[in-house]
């Protein structure tokens, strides 16, 4: 039986905007029918990469054509880079050609760089298009297919240009991740470690004891994972769609470190969710020299890290440079650095006024 989160918004068309995320198995070869579920499709365009196309959003065009639903499928190379608006206005391109009109609904069928992406476009072409994000790695699963956040990169500035542009739907086939190569995956599990450490302790703890069953990628395991890290993500969104109350920024815990440390070395050197791990050790070294947690909650994030096969430890970046960048954090207000630190396990603070001397002293010691 597949699992239904409802991501339930508030505010303006609070009912036509919110929206259901699917999870079940073999839930790819549904897809037309969950599309036509949710919108009175008639044109689809399936946007996916390289990496993805066979046979994951092969297999949604042709469940879409079988619904009736005229689909067109465009490729981008696979990749961070694509994230770019270089790739985004050559996909306007494209859609002009396939002739997409406003009833034209785009379904994103890859990780977080095509749900981004082709999220963006959606949210650009002809003022807007409606979207179902069909996502195939764990990241994308548990994190960035859901809340509505698209965008792109600017080359000194990490998902800087973008929007709020939620999808009618999120539809996560578990079987997507038999084929995603293991580094993706492990990446993955960073965004899942970081739902417990900033939301619910216990989830955390339930890790820390299934190290072995999410290695594995056990699927009873990896059901607990994708629909829990789902509902916590869902819960943020539903009471800050728009990050306004700052509770939102919580889902952003050791991404001041992650965006520099990805923008510093080029994107794609470092995968997002190695850059996840490596930020929040330092984001926890950092509350810890401030005083607000002891030295055992960052030890037991780096021990989980460490057994889900993630990096820890930042090697080789100049420090000015990853300053630098951190002020282009979307947090950053009035020139001023803000940082997400823990309080304890399963709750965060947005906490301003840190000085650039207690950062580099973080950045010396996570090397
Ligand atoms: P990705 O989209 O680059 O995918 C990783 C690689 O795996 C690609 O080469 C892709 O071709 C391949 N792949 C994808 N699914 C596969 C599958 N099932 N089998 C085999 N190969 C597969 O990377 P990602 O880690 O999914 O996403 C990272 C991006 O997500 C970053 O740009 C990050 O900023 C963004 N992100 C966005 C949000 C948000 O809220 N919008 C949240 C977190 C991360
Ligand atoms: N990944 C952060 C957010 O969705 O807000």
């Amino acid at each position: 039986m597949p699992t239904t989160i409802r991501v339930a918004l508030a505010g303006q068309s609070a009912g036509e905007r919110s929206y259901d995320i699917a999870i079940g198995r073999g839930a790819l070869a549904a897809a037309g029918q969950f599309v036509l579920d949710r919108l009175p499709a008639r044109h689809a365009v399936v946007i996916t990469d390289s990496g993805v196309r066979q046979p994951h959003a092969e297999l949604v065009s042709r469940s879409l054509a079988a619904s009736g639903i005229k689909s067109d499928l465009v490729e981008v190379p696979a990749g961070e880079s694509s994230k770019s608006l270089a790739e985004g206005e050559r996909l306007y391109g494209e859609l002009v050609k396939l002739k997409a009109d406003r009833k034209t609904v785009i379904v994103a069928v890859g990780g977080g760089v095509i749900g981004d992406l082709a999220g963006f476009v959606a949210a650009t072409f002809a003022r807007g298009l409606a979207f179902v994000q069909v996502p195939t790695t764990l990241l994308a699963h548990v994190d960035s297919s859901v809340g509505g956040k698209v965008g792109v990169n600017l080359p000194a500035a990490k998902n800087i240009v973008g929007a709020f542009w939620q999808p009618a739907g999120v539809l996560i086939d578990l079987d997507t991740l038999t084929t995603l190569p293991e580094r993706e995956y492990r990446s993955g599990l960073a965004e899942v470690v970081k739902y417990g450490v900033i939301l619910d302790a216990d989830f955390f703890a339930w890790l820390e004891s299934h190290t072995a069953e999410l290695l594995a990628r056990d699927p009873a395991a990896l059901e607990h994972v994708i629909a829990r890290s789902c509902r916590l993500k869902a819960d943020v969104v539903e009471r800050d769609e728009r990050e306004l109350t700052g509770l939102r920024a919580v889902l952003n815990y050791g991404h001041t470190f992650c965006h520099a440390i990805e923008t510093v070395s080029g994107y794609g050197t470092y995968l997002h969710g190695e850059a996840v791990a490596i930020g929040m050790v330092c984001a926890s070294r950092l509350a810890e020299s401030l005083g607000r947690v002891g030295s055992d909650l960052t030890a037991r994030q780096v021990s989980l890290l460490a057994k889900l096969g993630l990096p820890t430890a930042i090697a080789n970046l100049d420090h000015d440079a990853l300053l630098t960048a951190m002020h282009h954090d979307k947090k950053a207000e009035h020139g001023q650095l803000r940082f997400v630190l823990p309080s304890r396990l399963g709750s965060v603070e947005v906490v301003g006024g840190i000085s650039e001397a207690s950062v580099r002293a973080v950045l010396r010691g996570c090397e």
